[in-house]
């Protein structure tokens, strides 16, 4: 086999390929061993790495006559996806954890598994450790996914448990979340959604049989979450969370996806007595929704070297025991096509916090607004404060576009001194 990077978690992969040769090649049938390890530099120390077995020409090592299983582990878009076809054109198995590759371009490299009759495996794509994507794939491939419900980025689930517990904001919170090591020092692919967006794509793609790229999903980060916001939730026994949500929507007659999909990321309040509510520090955590199997919770260790390394290892060992029995595994298809709906469309629910003038009429006008787009409102509170009121209105489900026209339309009003905190509602009504 051949190794392109050895990083944090290609590091990882040669360890435990060293350290377990004995087991791993008793449960394969023959022994997994490497060719070869393609970097940028060769001047790196690289403590427990044959220095023999490195070598900046990747192009060659993924076409050597000895080498049958690439595994993947540079990230980004090229050279990998280069590297990773020619990989497959000349027969070889591709392990990878590469999800801005997945997420932006995963169809060219679906299409040369099915057209080379090669492995492509991903599981350590998303959410490191845990077993979610050989689920959806395999084990739930018979039954209906409706909805696909997660905490799949770390770094933000730490900063956003930093701020629930101790009421930190969002700036003190990520410099902790810097200082311990689970933020990057440029921190904009996890704060604003991206690689939580990248890994929605995925699970959807796979949930629901279509296509999805991460230009389809709806992003928002959460470097607009405020104190307010987190306090407003703790009032509500709710908690925020970054979420990526990918489900089917309904048509008039309640078919499930009869609309098609909506994928989307974005900082959100759940119940307190919901699985995902207890999902803290950096840990990831999905919650898959099915016709037959019901509910499924997925949890564990997101991210990391060794984490995402099992994910790896594991993945090694499919594609090399497919190699030896003569067979391959699954093939990705994306047969269903359905269209992935605009933010708009989705339907949602919204939590509102208002500072209004406490007079008469003022309740009355507010509730004008969410009247005037067809929302209707599920629970109204109201505090008196001097002669401001503080006012809070959680909606009933309605589509994204009304409750957006509605807030605009309430940041407008005279008697609404401030919109404090605006809030989508996740988890069952
Ligand atoms: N940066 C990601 C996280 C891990 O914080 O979960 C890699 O996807």
């Amino acid at each position: 086999m051949a190794l392109l990077g050895c990083g944090v978690v290609g590091s990882e992969v040669v360890r435990l390929l060293r350290e377990q040769a004995a087991d791993l090649s008793a449960r394969v049938g023959v022994p997994l061993e490497v060719a070869g390890i393609a970097v940028r530099r060769l001047d790196r120390d690289r403590a427990g790495i044959d220095p023999g077995l490195l070598t900046t020409d990747a192009q060659s090592l993924v076409t050597r006559d000895d080498v049958d299983l690439v595994v993947e582990v540079i990230g980004g878009i090229e050279p990998a996806r280069s590297l990773m076809l020619e990989a497959m054109k000349t027969g070889k198995s591709v392990v990878t954890a590469n999800k801005a590759l997945l997420a932006e371009d995963g169809e060219t490299l679906f299409a040369a598994a099915r057209e080379y009759g090669a492995d492509l495996y991903y599981e350590a794509a998303v959410a490191g450790a845990i077993p979610l994507l050989r689920p959806l794939r395999e084990s739930l491939v018979g039954d209906h996914v409706h909805r696909v419900l997660g905490i799949v980025n770390g770094t933000t689930n730490y900063i956003l448990d930093q701020m629930d517990t101790h009421g930190a904001g969002f700036n003190e919170a990520l410099e902790e979340a810097q200082a311990l090591g689970y933020a990057e020092a440029d921190p904009t692919a996890d704060v604003e959604g991206f690689d939580a967006a990248a890994k929605a794509a995925i699970l959807a793609q796979l949930a629901f049989h279509t296509p999805v790229t991460a230009a389809d999903v709806h992003r928002e980060g959460i470097t607009e979450v405020t104190a307010a916001d987190v306090s407003g939730a703790k009032e509500m026994d709710s908690v925020v969370k970054l979420l990526a949500i990918c489900e089917r929507v309904p048509d008039e007659d309640g078919r499930n996806g009869g609309r098609g999909v909506s994928v989307r990321v974005y900082p959100a309040m759940i119940p307190r007595s919901h699985p995902l509510a207890s999902v803290r520090g950096a840990f990831n955590a999905v919650f898959v929704e099915a016709e037959s199997a019901g509910s499924l919770m997925f949890y564990g260790a997101g991210a990391g070297g060794a984490p995402t390394a099992s994910a790896v290892l594991g993945d090694l060992v499919a594609v090399a025991r497919n190699r030896v029995a003569g067979s391959r595994g699954p093939v990705e298809v994306t047969y269903a096509k359905l269209p992935v709906l605009p933010m708009g469309e989705t339907i949602t629910r919204y939590y509102v916090q208002l500072d209004v003038a406490d007079r008469s009429g003022v309740l009355a006008a507010v509730a004008e607004e969410f009247a005037r787009q067809d929302v209707s409102i599920q629970a109204v509170r109201q505090e008196g404060r001097g002669d401001e009121a503080q006012l809070v209105v959680v909606t009933h489900r309605a589509p994204d576009a009304a409750l957006s026209a509605t807030v605009d339309r309430l940041h407008k009003l005279d008697i609404v001194r401030e919109v404090a905190s605006v809030m989508r509602v996740e988890g069952d009504e």
